[in-house]
């Protein structure tokens, strides 16, 4: 019995010496010390013994052969968790020193890029930078841009409204254009204008290739005497060679929009022939005007709107706007 005792006994301090890893020494104190352990199933075999003597010594045998498989697991478990702490300090170890070898440094996204392109060049056009909250008044947003609440236009913005305490409901928004910065500006200084506003808005659109339900655009606005059609003509053909380079041009379509009378939309032309829709424009409507203080008979002015990403997206041939707001590094180190 005692030799059968030190045989288990020594089988598994062997076993223990040879464990390599914390998940082998929880098996082992099962397969050595547990119910059904070498060592514990022993303990049942010790009522065949002859004598009391015997069955004394077999005991004693028995208990500090548990005792050292014991001790010798749990030394064994301390040095496998010493070695698997030193290996994770060694792989999450932050090198200070690492950065200055190879320096990199971050640069600004592409639509943050754009809209500071955007602003550089239409200072450089004689235009001062304008902006307006993101969260506006129903009356700035839509019934001053001539859009009363009963107008149909209206729907075609899938407006998101605020909550505001002391506000009745339905008249505090996340500003859907960058537009009602156009009547800011007119109440803020007065004619002449020459200001452009760039800035976040925000729709209830799902995200698509070509939809996001926060994006940006940039806003401008000129008013002044005698401003008519062919200024606006001017102005959005200067941008496009200032903007885009010399071997672009632009025209105008006709369309509607509630605040412009006449309205257009404009086109880019690239080089290669391929025109590409950018915005909306026309001559500022008379109760545009007088919603910002402005006399219509003593002066005039045009308008025109557009999405920065468009922008950005000609420039670096971006299919998918949903990548623009992704975050992800990749596409962002591109520009
Ligand atoms: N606010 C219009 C939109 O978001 C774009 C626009 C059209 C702006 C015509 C203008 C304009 O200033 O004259 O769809």
């Amino acid at each position: 019995m005692i030799e059968t005792i030190v045989a288990a006994r020594d089988a598994a301090l062997d076993q223990i010496a040879a464990a390599n890893t914390l998940d082998e020494i929880v098996r082992m104190d099962q397969d050595v010390l547990g119910k059904r352990g070498s060592l514990t199933v022993l303990k049942t075999r010790l009522g065949t013994l002859a004598t009391a003597d015997d069955k004394k010594r077999a005991g004693q045998e028995l208990n500090a052969a548990q005792r050292q498989v014991a001790g010798a697991l749990t030394e064994r478990r301390s040095q496998l968790q010493a070695a698997d702490r030193e290996q994770r300090v060694a792989a999450e170890r932050l090198d200070l020193t690492e950065h200055v070898a190879a320096r990199r440094r971050g640069h600004a996204h592409i639509v943050t890029q754009a809209w500071e392109r955007l602003e550089d060049v239409f200072v450089g056009l004689g235009f001062t930078v304008a902006e307006g909250p993101e969260v506006e008044t129903d009356w700035y947003n839509f019934e001053a841009l001539n859009m009363p609440s009963s107008h149909p236009a209206r729907n075609e913005f899938d407006t998101l409204f605020l909550d505001h305490a002391g506000a009745p409901a339905g008249t505090t928004v996340l500003r859907t254009h960058t537009s009602p910065v156009q009547i800011r500006a007119m109440l803020a200084s007065g004619p002449p204008l020459y200001v452009v506003a760039p800035g976040r808005v925000f729709r209830r659109d799902t995200p698509d290739a070509t939809h996001m339900p926060v994006f940006h655009q940039i806003e401008g606005l000129v008013i002044d005497r005698d401003i008519n059609l062919g200024h606006l003509a001017g102005t959005i053909e200067a941008f496009t060679r200032a903007f885009f380079g010399p071997g672009f041009t632009s025209r105008l379509r006709p369309s509607y929009f509630p605040f412009t009378e006449p309205s257009g939309e404009f086109d880019i032309r690239t080089p290669s022939g391929e025109w590409l829709e950018l915005g909306g424009c026309g001559m500022v409507h008379p109760n545009v005007l007088r919603a910002g203080g402005i006399d219509p008979e003593t002066w005039s002015g045009f308008a025109f709107g557009f999405g920065v990403y468009r922008v950005a997206k000609e420039r670096h041939r971006v299919d998918d706007l949903r990548e623009m707001f992704t975050g992800n590094i990749r596409f962002a180190e591109q520009f």
